[in-house]
């Protein structure tokens, strides 16, 4: 998987800007706030994948390891709460 090594400073956060999907190009930072933006719900991998892609459905698939840590991780975090 490739990363763009653009950095990025917001308050006092830096990090640096992943990219999960490169088929339909999407950020770590666009799953992210897509994430944040369920106000507490659990979803689902298709709906993400979906949402951050404008609408399409995966290609060649290699992003999507990514994408369902990132989720499981919401979920996990969402249930323990
Ligand atoms: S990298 Fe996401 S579908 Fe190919």
């Amino acid at each position: 998987m490739e990363t763009e090594n653009r950095s990025q400073t917001s308050g006092d956060w830096e990090y640096t800007l992943m990219m999960v999907c490169l088929c339909h190009p999407f950020s770590d930072k666009k799953v992210r706030e897509h994430l944040s933006g369920k106000d507490g719900k659990k979803c689902g991998m298709s709906e993400v994948y979906s949402t951050c892609s404008g609408g399409n459905k995966p290609q060649c698939c290699s992003c999507l390891e990514t994408l369902k840590d990132m989720v499981k991780s919401h979920n996990k975090a969402i249930t323990a709460a």
